[in-house]
């Protein structure tokens, strides 16, 4: 049996993901902190094998845990969605370093690593796809959430130059960059302090998980919406000077 592997898979763009899949009878392992609501996922689809693993992927060790446990069980997984993921909205000079390190640990760290340990059973099968979560921040440095950015755009450089790795291979690696997306991340991020979600219009988390899916394994980039696609593009030829004052314009405190 081929297992989809997504984390985050309690709350928003995760969540859509491991419905749709779920609903197509796909076999899943789904990860999050929020076990009961795994479960209910689990119990929504009786016919659908659906795998939870309840982790805390901010602690540095915990993604190796997992490919451990699905290895004990022999769960090939041929689908990898790196989606976890979180934001701070404030000043760097007063933010919580602690939620930072959490933030970098998640975003990047576990990300990397489930990159690694999946990549090598799928090298030997020369068989997988991998879908990474950025953002259109990845795009851009983002005053007032700066780690938050820089964390996505770690994202972006290492899944291009991996999916270059990749290319004579039959792996296929996509990048999900979405713009504001109307998902639980709003709270968690302490955007509600920020004009961000004002000046843009959000997507629903459905809209975009439906979008990714459909182009996963075929586009590198995958940027929901015409808007997003022009702001990644302008940022491209945007000088840093101009950038900075766009994004801390777009998303500064209200
Ligand atoms: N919403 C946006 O505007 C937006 C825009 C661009 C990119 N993104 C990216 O999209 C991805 C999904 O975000 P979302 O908007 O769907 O946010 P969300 O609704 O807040 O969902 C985040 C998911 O990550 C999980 N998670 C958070 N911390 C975790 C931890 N320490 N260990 C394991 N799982 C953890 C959460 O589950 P538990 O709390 O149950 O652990 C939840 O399932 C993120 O990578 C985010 O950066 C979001």
């Amino acid at each position: 049996m081929q297992y989809t592997l997504i984390t985050g898979a309690s709350s928003g763009i995760g969540y859509e993901m491991a419905k749709h899949y779920a609903k197509q009878g796909e076999p899943l392992i789904l990860v999050a902190r929020r076990e009961d609501i795994l479960q209910e996922l689990q119990q929504q689809y009786p016919h659908t094998k659906i795998e939870i693993i309840k982790m805390d992927l901010s602690m540095p060790e915990n993604a190796k845990l997992i490919f451990k446990q699905t290895e004990e069980k022999a769960l090939f997984v041929h689908r990898l969605i790196n989606n976890a993921g979180f934001g701070e909205f404030g000043e760097f000079c007063h933010s919580d370093l602690e939620r930072e390190i959490a933030m970098v640990n998640l975003n990047i760290q576990a990300l990397m690593i489930l990159t690694k340990c999946y990549l090598q059973p799928m090298k030997a099968r020369n068989r997988g796809e991998i879908l990474n979560v950025s953002s259109i921040a990845g795009f851009m440095p983002g005053p007032q959430m700066a780690v938050y950015y820089a964390t996505k755009a770690f994202v972006t450089s290492f899944s291009k130059a991996l999916s270059y790795e990749l290319k004579d291979t039959n792996i296929r690696l996509s990048i999900l960059a979405p713009g504001p997306t109307d998902t639980e991340f709003v709270k968690s991020a302490n955007l509600a302090n920020s004009n961000l979600f004002e000046r843009l219009k959000a997507q629903t988390a459905k809209e975009v998980a439906d979008y990714a899916i459909q182009h996963l394994g075929k586009k590198l980039v995958i940027i929901p919406k015409f808007f997003n696609k022009l702001l990644a593009f302008s940022a491209h030829l945007t000088p840093d000077w101009l950038l900075l004052k766009i994004v801390s314009y777009i998303q500064n405190k209200k």
